[in-house]
């Protein structure tokens, strides 16, 4: 399924659309503004209006409208950077309090949804690892081990996956682990916080951060909102042009959705060990209402804008399901989205570096982005209502780790080599070549211009030096969108931004 501007569609938005609620029109204070509507933004702002501070949401698109609508939404702290990494990074202690961070945030999901009556479909259950092979199979006992190590014992070593057609070696199996429908929880948050005063406005899009004792942001239509506190949530922080953005790299993730018999797969949460690894869930028949379940296999990563044909990895997705689970039926879904690995792992919550002491972000999700932003309502609440919290250090984003300065000059090379797209040929040479529904890159002198055909056979053209820090965007093919390969802004098939850090639409000419 595809929306009008070629974006695929997830599962979720079949039960739940995406939500709006009114664009913001005149200028107004508050405790605490939180800007973007996704799982972040809107578990702080509710956390906070429990608090009894007055707060106001601003969102660019509907809530939900990001990557919280796109996700897979297991909850799990059996995190995929795997413990044994992250005791080398953050100590026994470090990977102790991220594990029990990522705990606390599932239960976190479930008391919200006891308290505020939410129909989420939340359940708790088991979380299988799984070997292919030898040599995985001896990173398994290493991972048994380091969660030993930080005290977590009732993960244990399982010689037979619970579908054997997934592996014949042995998985580790996590304990309380959790699944739910991201976007009828949202709804449900929604509700909650505008019941507690919550003020929330969408397709309201900030375009200007103003710093101070009172932080003042002005939208696109130019009405402000200031308050005592500033909070960005917009998955990757629109506030900050470059330290951030050096310290994680975007990466585009795929999932295929094939109907199963009722019953044939456990229920439970399944990730392979593969790179790139792959992760799998069940939406049953009961929560969604139909007469089969419904397998959701996710994957195939790949750094944005770094793949010239990114429909290929629908394709690699399905052919690894349908020969791990043989009793897949139809894909009835298939989707993309975007997630931010962090270059140490774990995620960037707590004051903005280098800004007044006011301004917050949360960003850095990796694949955990439930429970990351979870924790980022909870953390987030306590620094601003002046509470001690004990996670404070391991997210603060102005950390800094020795240990992963291998891999932060690894992304930031990577990030300089695009460069060289200025000096590549272009890939047609006149607009003419452009089919219709697609997007090709034509030189024009020293720069490249992107070329949109639409479905009518019009050229559409802009400037494809992204507005962020110029690297060339290159085209995607299943989201009918320009990726940038350097941070990952994106924009549609006209130029217009579809996700930051870029604010700016690419120069139409
Ligand atoms: C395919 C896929 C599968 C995933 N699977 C899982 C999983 O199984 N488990 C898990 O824990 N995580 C998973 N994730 C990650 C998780 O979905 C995300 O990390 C999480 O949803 C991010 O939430 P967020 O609130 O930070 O960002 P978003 O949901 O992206 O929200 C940010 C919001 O900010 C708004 N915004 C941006 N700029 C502005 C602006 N200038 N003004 C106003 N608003 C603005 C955006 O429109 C957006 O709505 C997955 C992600 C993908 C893509
Ligand atoms: S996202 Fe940074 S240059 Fe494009």
């Amino acid at each position: 399924m595809k929306n009008e501007s070629g974006a695929s569609v997830p599962y979720w938005v079949k039960d739940v659309s995406v939500m709006d609620t009114q664009k913001l029109t005149n200028n107004l204070t508050c405790d605490v503004c939180v800007v973007g509507g996704g799982i972040a933004g809107l578990t702080t702002a509710y956390l906070l209006a429990k608090e009894g501070k007055r707060v106001i949401l601003l969102e660019a698109k509907a809530i939900g409208g990001g990557e919280t609508g796109r996700t897979t939404a297991h909850l799990s702290n059996a995190l995929d950077d795997r413990y044994a990494n992250l005791i080398n990074l953050f100590g026994k202690d470090g990977a102790r309090l991220a594990c029990l961070s990522h705990a606390r945030a599932i239960d976190k999901i479930e008391e919200i949804t006891k308290e505020e009556n939410i129909d989420a479909a939340f359940h708790r259950l088991n979380g299988y690892l799984f070997a292919n092979n030898r040599e995985q199979q001896d990173e398994l006992m290493k991972e048994l081990e380091a969660v030993q190590q930080i005290g977590w014992r009732d993960v244990v070593m399982r010689k037979e996956c619970p579908v054997v057609s997934l592996t014949a070696l042995p998985c580790l199996q996590f304990p309380e682990q959790g699944r739910f429908h991201a976007l009828k929880y949202l709804a449900g948050l929604l509700k909650a916080f505008t019941e507690k005063g919550g003020q929330v406005f969408t397709q309201t899009k900030v375009v200007e951060f103003k710093s101070g004792n009172v932080a003042t942001v002005v939208t696109e239509d130019g009405h402000t909102v200031s308050s005592n506190h500033l909070v960005v949530a917009t998955n990757t922080p629109v506030n900050d042009m470059v330290t951030m953005h050096t310290k994680q790299a975007p990466y585009r993730t795929y999932v295929v959705a094939l109907s199963v018999p009722k019953g044939a797969v456990p229920d439970a949460l399944y990730w392979d060990m593969d790179n790139p690894y792959h992760y799998i869930r069940l939406q049953t028949a009961e929560d969604r209402g139909a007469a089969t379940d419904l397998l959701i296999v996710g994957g195939e990563d790949h750094k944005t804008g770094q793949d010239a044909h990114p429909d290929k990895h629908y394709y690699a997705l399905e052919r690894w399901a349908r020969l791990k689970f043989p009793m897949a039926g139809e894909v009835e879904y298939r989707w993309s989205g975007q997630v931010y690995e962090p270059v140490d792992r774990l995620a960037f919550i707590g004051r903005n570096p280098g800004d007044a002491d006011n301004v917050y972000i949360a960003t850095g999700d990796s694949g955990h982005g439930m429970t990351h932003g979870t924790i980022a309502g909870m953390l987030l609440t306590d620094l601003i209502m002046g509470r001690p919290n004990e996670w404070t250090k391991i997210y603060d984003p102005a950390r800094i780790s020795l240990k992963s300065a291998g891999e932060f000059l690894k992304e930031n090379l990577n990030v300089a080599a695009q460069m060289k797209d200025y000096v590549t040929p272009g890939e047609v040479e006149d607009p003419s070549e452009v089919l219709p529904g697609t997007g090709r890159l034509m030189r024009k002198g020293t720069t490249k211009v992107a070329v949109y055909c639409d479905a009518e056979g019009v050229r559409h053209e802009c400037s494809a030096v992204c507005t962020h820090l110029g690297c060339i965007v290159s085209w995607n093919n299943v989201e009918n969108s320009w990726d940038c390969p350097c941070h990952g802004s994106r924009f549609d098939p006209y130029g217009r931004v579809v996700t930051g850090p870029a604010t700016k639409n690419l120069e139409k000419l």
